[in-house]
């Protein structure tokens, strides 16, 4: 049965390692008869969340006007989403965190969707990507019915294309094909 899948890609960097692993992974899906759709979160308007309550207290619509109310809508609509991240810091990047926390209004409708998570570092340790796996937890934890389906770890890659060539591109087509 084809799927509805939601790629986020949160790099800053267009053509960016991750960017690349998410670009692998939308062929993938592609390919098995799929519908994919890649969102570059740099061209979207996404501000803070202000924690201004509007939502929570009120039971009111986000007050914010930008990109926002579209991307929630998509991930509402999607059967799975995609979450792609550089590592900064040992932690996911802002603007992906920016993006969570702007969940905040409607993040009780994202029910029942497959996760896949991918990440991309200089360092070669896998092992130091899982904090922040444990940070993409954070946010599945508070959805009901998320289910976690796939991890892509792009270790070892620092300038830009370092990706290409490694494992992680193929693991990520394969996992685009079988979502
Ligand atoms: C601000 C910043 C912080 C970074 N912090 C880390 C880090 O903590 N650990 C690491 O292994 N790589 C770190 N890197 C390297 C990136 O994770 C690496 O270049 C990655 O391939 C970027 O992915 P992208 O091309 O998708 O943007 C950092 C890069 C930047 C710009």
């Amino acid at each position: 049965m084809s799927k509805n899948i939601l790629v986020l890609s949160s790099s800053p960097r267009r053509g960016g390692n991750s960017d690349l692993l998410c670009d692998r992974f939308v062929s993938g899906a592609k390919e098995a008869g799929n519908q994919a759709e890649k969102i570059f979160l740099k061209d979207k308007k996404i501000n803070y969340c202000t924690g201004c309550g509007t939502c929570i207290n009120k039971d009111k619509p986000c007050p914010q006007k930008d990109d926002m109310a579209e991307l929630l809508e998509k991930m509402i609509a999607a059967d799975a989403i995609v979450m792609a991240t550089p590592v900064y810091f040992y932690t996911m990047c802002g603007q992906m965190k920016t993006l969570i926390d702007r969940t905040c209004s409607r993040y009780t409708e994202i029910n029942d969707k497959d996760f896949y998570f991918i990440m991309t570092a200089a360092d070669n340790n896998q092992q130091a990507m899982e904090r922040t796996i444990e940070e993409f937890r954070g946010f599945t934890y508070c959805l009901d019915g998320a289910k976690e389906k796939g991890i892509i770890y792009g270790a070892g890659a620092w300038n830009i294309g370092d990706i290409k060539g490694s494992k992680a591109m193929s693991q990520s087509y394969e996992m685009g094909k079988n979502v």
